[in-house]
């Protein structure tokens, strides 16, 4: 409160100082790379997600999710998404901004609860209407959706029923909510992530216990009331991939001739690096990438979980059947990648007894969050390239858009943000010279369009191009340095990076 008030009186100074120094800024200096370098195809876009902007929480029918109660009950940062950016009634402006800053795509989600508020059942007409002329909007920009469908957002009402993602009647719901999406927008979205960070959404929420559902049995980060970190976050990531495999098998039966679309999973990939040379390290480090992303490309490539993780959780994974398994292979169009930061490793054997173990105890190492908690990211372009290039020899080079990318910031501060240029400059860079050595990607997007509500730390922290005044009734956007600087970038001119000129 004292930071955003703070950050008041000095607003218009600021703004003032910033159109000034804007008329001055615009040269721009030769850097390494432009947006011409990219290959034909190549898509440049940002991202939000529907709870962490969209507001209108109440409104038109929509119901809570498990990410509004987990707010609610104090966890976002003791903030909500009541009212957000309020983009459910601003998406018009936005995609105004969205011009300005040359977005070629537009990365967001869909609200099951405000689409279908039972969780299944009777989809809401004003919903309806709304994720319509959102996507209408867009497209009559010229800029092309990308459609999640679940972020962290699962319809309380299911998870009041059958405990969400713990059960296998998740499978049938999701198919039917993500059969309405296909049905009602397919015919303008070509491209469709069923499940955003299944990987995270499951150690969060169901082994910490410090993401939406909140669940967990050993006191790590919060002291949960229910859950069991030794089992549910394997069950969860099951049925994440059930449910993906039978929306894809729906889409290829009846949409996929008619609506030529893709349908794609994602995960969260940080890239893990030995702590030391020890030989001990450095084969904990490939362990903690298997962990992490063989748990959800090896099912999708060979049909089963990398034999070390089986081998660590024993019968705590749950096991394919034959069916499962050849449902589940090959049901990826691509792979959605979010990627922040590069994290070192230790290896640490566990001395928990085998059937009490969680994840992490399963995965035999010390994984350093440091920097996940920093304020800002440190800048180690290397780690995303080297995570493309384990993705292309690993698992057989898979089309992938990078989904969020992107350094945080605190929200308090100035809109020259150029620790954020900076970020994004070396990160775009590293995936340019990953597609120039063979990684099948196809897109970038950057977290985030909008300062929004953020999973950890609610409105503290910011990743946007535009802030938000939360303390203007009008809830106005005001574009960053990076804004700038990524339109820049976008419509083909020279990157303008450090050699900006001030004055
Ligand atoms: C969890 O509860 C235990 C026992 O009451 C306490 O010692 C510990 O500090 C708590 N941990 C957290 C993260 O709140
Ligand atoms: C978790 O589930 C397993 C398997 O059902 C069980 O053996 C274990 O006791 C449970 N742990 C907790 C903390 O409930
Ligand atoms: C590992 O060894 C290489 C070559 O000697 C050295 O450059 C690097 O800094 C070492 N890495 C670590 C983490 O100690
Ligand atoms: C933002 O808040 C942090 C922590 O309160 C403080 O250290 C920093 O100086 C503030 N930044 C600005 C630009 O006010
Ligand atoms: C923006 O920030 C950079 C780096 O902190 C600084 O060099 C530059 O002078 C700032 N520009 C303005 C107008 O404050
Ligand atoms: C751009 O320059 C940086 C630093 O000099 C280098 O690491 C990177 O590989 C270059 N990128 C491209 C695409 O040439
Ligand atoms: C480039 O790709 C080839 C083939 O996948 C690989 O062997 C090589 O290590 C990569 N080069 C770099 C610098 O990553």
């Amino acid at each position: 409160m004292m930071m955003l008030q703070n950050l008041q009186s000095n607003f218009s100074f600021l703004v003032l100082i910033f159109s000034i120094q804007l008329l001055l800024v615009i040269v721009f200096c030769v850097d390494n790379y432009s947006r011409g370098d990219f290959p034909p195809g190549f898509v440049f876009g940002a991202g939000t997600s529907a709870y962490q902007v969209e507001g209108a929480a109440f409104e038109d029918g929509r119901t809570p999710s498990i990410w509004d109660t987990f707010a609610h009950a104090g966890f976002s940062g003791g903030a909500n998404g009541d009212i957000a950016c309020d983009v459910y009634h601003k998406y018009k402006d936005d995609v105004q901004l969205m011009v300005d800053t040359g977005l070629e795509a537009y990365k967001f989600s869909i609200s099951w609860s405000r689409l279908i508020p039972g969780g299944r059942g009777p989809v809401n007409p004003k919903g309806l209407q709304f994720y319509n002329n959102y996507i209408d909007e867009l497209i009559s920009h010229g800029i092309q959706p990308h459609v999640t469908l679940f972020h962290s957002d699962l319809p309380q009402a299911l998870e009041d029923e059958y405990g969400g993602w713990l059960s296998r009647k998740i499978v049938k719901d999701f198919t039917a909510y993500a059969e309405v999406c296909f049905k009602e927008f397919g015919d303008r979205v070509m491209y469709w992530t069923t499940i955003n960070e299944a990987n995270i959404y499951a150690i969060g929420g169901y082994d910490y216990g410090f993401t939406p559902p909140g669940r967990c049995s050993l006191p790590f980060v919060v002291n949960c009331s229910r859950g069991n970190s030794s089992t549910e976050p394997y069950m969860v990531v099951h049925n994440t991939l059930l449910a993906h495999s039978s929306a894809m098998e729906l889409y290829r039966r009846n949409f996929k001739s008619t609506q030529r679309g893709f349908v794609g999973f994602n995960i969260y990939g940080m890239w893990f690096v030995p702590y030391s040379n020890a030989t001990v390290d450095v084969i904990a480090a490939q362990r903690a990438n298997e962990f992490y992303i063989g748990w959800i490309m090896n099912p999708f490539v060979f049909g089963d979980y990398p034999s070390i993780m089986k081998k660590a959780a024993g019968a705590r994974i749950p096991t394919f059947t034959t069916y499962e398994a050849k449902l589940v292979k090959g049901s990826v169009d691509f792979i959605g990648l979010n990627h922040y930061i590069t994290v070192s490793v230790k290896d640490r054997p566990s001395s928990i007894e085998k059937h009490s173990r969680d994840f992490g105890a399963d995965m035999a190492a010390e994984v350093s969050l440091e920097a996940l908690a920093a304020d800002q990211y440190p800048v180690m372009p290397s780690g995303l390239y080297e995570l493309l290039e384990y993705l292309k020899e690993a698992y057989g080079n898979l089309p992938i858009y990078i989904q969020e990318n992107g350094q945080k910031t605190l929200r308090n501060g100035t809109l020259n943000d150029t620790s954020r240029i900076e970020y994004l400059h070396a990160y775009i860079g590293s995936v340019l010279d990953a597609v120039r050595n063979g990684s099948n990607t196809r897109g970038y997007f950057a977290w985030s369009f909008l300062d929004g509500l953020e999973l950890l730390g609610g409105y503290v922290p910011s990743y946007g191009f535009y802030y938000v005044d939360l303390d203007d009734n009008e809830l106005r956007r005001y574009p960053k340095l990076s804004a700038y600087w990524y339109a820049n970038l976008l419509k083909g001119k020279e990157v303008q990076f450090s050699k900006l000129r001030t004055n």
